[in-house]
């Protein structure tokens, strides 16, 4: 809110975060005090960044992450019950909001593959097979 009051000038800070979370896969918070002492921008509004789009993380990732929509066509279109079921602890599952798949809801993507359909992508991130043959899943 107080970026689009202005009170943030500046560049986005989205691609660099995606930058660092490309290069170490999370996003430690030593990094954050890094990029806020760098871009001079405040701490507070770049772990408000982190912590608003469920894609950013503070953690090392899982081998898989099923993120499930819960947001409201896809809770219209049936999401959660059963989606998310019977995987086991290597598989982190989160409730998130939009996936900007409302079209196809109920939404969800694995390893950030949406799909409409978990089970296929879930054992394919299991076998480290996910890639760009799934990229077009949903
Ligand atoms: S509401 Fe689920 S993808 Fe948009």
């Amino acid at each position: 809110m107080e970026a689009r009051a202005g009170r943030f000038p500046g560049p986005s800070l989205i691609p660099e975060l995606q930058a660092i979370q490309s290069r170490l896969g999370c996003l430690p918070r030593a990094e954050l005090v890094a990029l806020a002492r760098r871009m001079r921008r405040p701490l507070y509004e770049i772990e408000g960044l982190v912590s608003f789009y469920p894609h950013f993380r503070t953690e090392a990732s899982p081998k898989v992450a099923l993120h499930a929509c819960r947001d409201l066509s896809c809770w219209l279109a049936g999401s959660a019950p059963g989606l998310t079921d019977g995987y086991g602890p290597d598989v982190e599952v989160r409730e998130v909001s939009c996936l900007g798949r409302c079209d196809t809801a109920p939404a969800i993507a694995v390893n950030e593959h949406p799909a409409r359909a978990a089970a296929a992508l879930v054992a394919a991130a299991s076998e480290g097979t996910l890639g760009a043959a799934h990229s077009r899943v949903g």
